[in-house]
């Protein structure tokens, strides 16, 4: 038996590079060594998404990602977490069971309250809805960015906690960080993320992209200056993007033989060439939302089974089930 594999994406923003290299991209070398389930966070983007339009239309365009970067839904089980309401009654026990100053420490709660935004419940109740999602489903492995590290710490206390207060329901669930791409940055050159707006678009058009690597901050240096390609923000993304050319490339920072704007160039088409085949298959997608909504239907029918089956030795072991 494969081990179980999950991961969620928040339906809140466009999906940008960072996301594409943090995690998705991968999610083809798993699907063929893991039983993969990924997920569509809209339970989660209620948090801060109160528009209904935006909700529904951003949940499609991850839905439709999923499928452009070449997932088989025939091994990965693709899925809205909303359609497995199961999750928030297992999100209740759960919230019973943990202690508040577990969750007062965590760093999504803490970053929102320093940066005084007005906080609801569900804000601090985040990464127990998180452990809900990973537990449910008996999942091994959470393929994540850096910054979900916490949280799945927490899905891991939160199954302890249940296996020692009542028995051994839950296996507990091990991060998984690639290390090399543990932040990608962007244009401005702090963590690229929607929050920020510094994000290369994976569905940006090639003009676009073409026009956001053209602002990427630099320093000033001149093109005939030496650089250290590993302070600067264009080299950065090179690394992903321009592996055949990256000796050559930091050669050429060292010796000052290349100025930021070639640098900028070479990336920006770079990008475009490795992203062209997902963007048309996306626009493909565009046309056919009904296969789209056909493939997420499936993959809930799928998920709520397990969750179902779960959630009812849940209530036999803390006694719901009278
Ligand atoms: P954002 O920060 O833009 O809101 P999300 O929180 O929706 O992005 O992240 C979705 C997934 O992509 C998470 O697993 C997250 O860790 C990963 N991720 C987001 N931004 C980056 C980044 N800049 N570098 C690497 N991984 C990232
Ligand atoms: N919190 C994750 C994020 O912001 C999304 C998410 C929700 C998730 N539930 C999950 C990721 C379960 C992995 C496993 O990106």
């Amino acid at each position: 038996m494969k081990k179980r594999l999950i991961t969620g994406f928040k339906p809140t923003g466009d999906i940008h590079i960072g996301n594409y290299l943090g995690v998705i991209k991968d999610l083809i070398d798993y699907e063929k060594k893991f039983d993969t389930f990924v997920f569509i966070a809209d339970y989660h983007a209620l948090t801060t998404v109160k528009d209904k339009k935006e909700l529904k239309k951003n949940t499609l365009e991850i839905a439709k990602t999923l499928l452009a970067i070449g997932l088989n839904p025939e091994k990965t089980t693709i899925f809205k977490q909303s359609d497995i309401p199961e999750v928030c009654e297992l999100t209740w026990v759960f919230n019973c069971l943990m202690p508040m100053p577990l969750l007062e420490r965590a760093h999504a709660y803490k970053d929102a309250r320093a940066k005084n935004k007005s906080i609801n419940v569900g804000i601090f109740d985040y990464p127990i809805l998180m452990a809900s999602d990973i537990l449910i489903y008996d999942s091994e492995v959470v393929p994540v960015g850096k910054d979900q590290k916490q949280h799945v710490e927490i899905a891991r206390a939160v199954a302890q906690k249940f296996n020692n207060q009542y028995r051994e329901l839950f296996l507990l669930p091990q991060e998984s960080i690639k290390k090399e791409v543990a932040t990608i940055t962007g244009l401005d050159g702090r963590k690229m993320s929607k929050s920020y707006n510094n994000v290369i678009g994976l569905f940006d058009d090639e003009k676009t992209t073409i026009k956001k690597v053209m602002s990427i901050v630099t320093d000033s240096s001149r093109p005939e200056d030496p650089k250290n390609p590993e302070k600067c923000n264009i080299f950065a993304l090179h690394k992903y993007f321009s592996k055949n050319q990256l000796s050559d490339l930091r050669k050429r920072y060292k010796e000052g033989k290349i100025g930021y704007k070639e640098s900028k160039e070479i990336l920006a088409q770079n990008i475009n060439k490795e992203l062209s085949k997902i963007r048309q298959k996306k626009a493909e997608l565009d046309k056919n939302e009904k296969y789209v909504k056909k493939i997420l239907e499936e993959g809930a029918e799928k998920a709520r089974q397990i969750a179902f089956k779960k959630i009812q030795k849940v209530r036999k072991t803390i006694g719901l089930k009278i």
